[in-house]
């Protein structure tokens, strides 16, 4: 079943007396529980398409359908109730937190803004998100600045999942890991997506990353969607320039396995 649908995606920017074509007519569908990788390289309209659905800025033109409703026109009460649905985790979460912020006043404000369980409720259920992405329970007295990096993207995602979503966007969000403590935190998101049916649009310029964790990938190239497919059949036989200097960017790209392969979905 179709989670969301994009239609003719327009927007431009005009800084400095420039105008820049950011989306040109995109169109793109996720599926529910399934992960759409978003490739492209730095400038291409990835983020732009991303602060779109999570309502940051509006587009120019076209249209969001999400969950069977008119995304982009949803306002008042009714955004609010149904923004816990499209959560978002960014590659920067201490741009993204105040870093002075204790783990369980980050955790706690979407449980008690979106209501999703009772405030006695609340303590036992930070503990339990924090032992889904594997973080010890005392962790809710440190600052977002005492953690790791690493364990901040663990917060994050555990700040997402807590208003049980059915779409997170993730954009560039392990980029600036460690290749050890990404491959890490690919796993646990493959996990928590099987575990409970999310389906991610995950942003990223680095294909290997997108190839662990995608069921589709979509190029963009200059604002336009250049090509889409099976994740591994773009990797295997790519049919846009942009895809192929974005697998010639990853030299061991070809041998490991992707998602589908490896998993066997
Ligand atoms: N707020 C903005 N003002 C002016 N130009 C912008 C703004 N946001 C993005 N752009 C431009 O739009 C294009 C696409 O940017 P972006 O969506 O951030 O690309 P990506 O995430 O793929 O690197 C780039 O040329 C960028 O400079
Ligand atoms: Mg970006």
């Amino acid at each position: 079943m179709t989670l969301l649908s994009i239609e003719n995606l327009s927007k431009r920017f005009s800084s400095g007396g420039r105008d820049i074509a950011a989306l040109k007519d995109v169109s793109l569908t996720i599926a529910d529980g399934k992960t759409l990788g978003l490739a492209g390289a730095s400038g291409s309209g990835k983020s732009t398409l991303a602060r779109i659905l999570m309502r940051l800025i509006p587009p120019d033109a076209g249209t969001v359908r999400f969950e069977d409703e008119d995304w982009l026109t949803l306002s008042g009460s009714d955004l609010r109730r149904r923004r816990a649905k499209i959560q978002m985790v960014f590659q920067d979460v201490l741009g993204a937190f105040n870093p002075r912020a204790t783990v369980a006043s980050v955790l706690d404000d979407p449980l008690r803004i979106h209501a999703i369980v009772p405030k006695a409720e609340r303590p036992k259920e930070i503990a339990a998100l924090l032992d889904r992405v594997g973080l010890p329970a005392s962790y809710v007295a440190r600052s977002i600045r005492e953690v790791s990096g690493g364990q901040r993207q663990r917060i994050a995602i555990a700040r997402a999942i807590a208003t049980r979503p059915s779409l997170i966007v993730f954009d560039e969000a392990v980029s600036a890991l460690d290749v050890s403590i990404r491959g890490k935190i690919l796993e646990l998101l493959v996990e928590l997506q099987e575990e409970r049916g999310i389906a991610y649009l995950f942003v990223s310029h680095d294909l290997a990353v997108l190839r662990a964790v995608s069921h589709r990938i979509a190029v963009m190239d200059a604002g336009r969607l250049v090509e889409s497919g099976p994740a591994e059949q773009m990797i295997e036989n790519p049919q846009s320039q942009a895809a192929r200097a974005l697998i010639a960017a990853v030299p061991r790209l070809v041998i490991e396995p992707t998602r589908d392969s490896a998993h066997d979905v």
